[in-house]
């Protein structure tokens, strides 16, 4: 028994336009009925007006994909967390793969976003993982221990408001999903290490992403300490993110 509900996010990345962003999400919402599990979709920071008042009433929690590390100011192209709230906007994906690699952003950094984030009433959405060459090495612990820890020692007495995404860089877009066993054993490194940050972790809801389609995800939900998942390419076909969600309300 856990006293987590599943829940499952969508992170469209760089994708979508006005008029299949509308598509996308009517088709899930007229199927939606029947879902329990808790569920948000992710989407770029332009679309996140179309994507406020498409959602209005429904289940379906709203989520932006990055937020600044400043308040305000001279940071040009920049997004902040309270204008974010302004589009109530309830989660926001920090430190994902594809940020901290072509952006260069570091634990610290990540760790404050998560900081502005919570600060702003928004869910971050914290993602750790580690790479091939780092997994072979027998680097994965170290590696989401240490990504985990900068945003535990940044957030202190915070730390069970957030989500911990479980993102193994070579699981994201390959079509290689992490084993349900490998995905509880990195999880369970991740429970223990909030459990010893906070006397609520068995709250913190740690999501699995890389990969997770229709197919696979009963079995990676399964898994005692897979609360949920965040996913990419199936998100952006409603029929596989409706089967997604089903399966997790079960
Ligand atoms: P895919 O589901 O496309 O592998 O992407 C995973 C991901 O990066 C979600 O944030």
């Amino acid at each position: 028994m856990t006293m987590r509900s599943k829940l499952m996010v969508g992170n469209w990345k760089m994708n979508g336009s006005l008029v299949a962003n509308a598509s996308l999400v009517n088709a899930i919402l007229d199927d939606i009925a029947t879902v329990n599990c808790r569920a948000a979709v992710c989407v770029p920071a332009v679309f996140l007006a179309q994507l406020q008042a498409l959602l209005a009433g429904s289940c379906i929690g709203l989520g932006a994909q990055d937020v600044s590390a400043h308040a305000s100011g001279a940071y040009t192209g920049e997004v902040s967390a309270d204008m974010l709230r302004d589009f109530a906007v309830r989660y926001c994906i920090v430190g994902h793969s594809e940020r901290r690699q072509y952006h260069a952003e570091s634990d610290a950094l990540v760790a404050i976003k998560a900081q502005r984030a919570l600060a702003a009433g928004i869910t971050p959405i914290v993602c750790v993982g580690e790479s091939l060459a780092e997994r072979d090495a027998g680097q994965t612990e170290h590696v989401v221990k240490r990504q985990l820890a900068a945003v535990i020692h940044a957030n202190g007495h915070c730390i069970s408001e957030i989500v911990v995404a479980y993102e193994p860089l070579w699981a994201i877009g390959t079509g290689l999903t992490a084993t349900p066993e490998q995905a509880q054993q990195v999880h369970a490194v991740l429970r223990a290490q909030l459990q010893a940050a906070s006397s609520h972790a068995d709250l913190i809801s740690i999501l699995y992403g890389g990969s997770m389609n229709a197919a696979n995800a009963a079995e990676l939900l399964a898994q005692p300490d897979v609360d949920g998942g965040l996913i990419g390419g199936a998100a952006l076909k409603a029929p596989d993110f409706l089967s997604m969600l089903k399966t997790a309300s079960r």
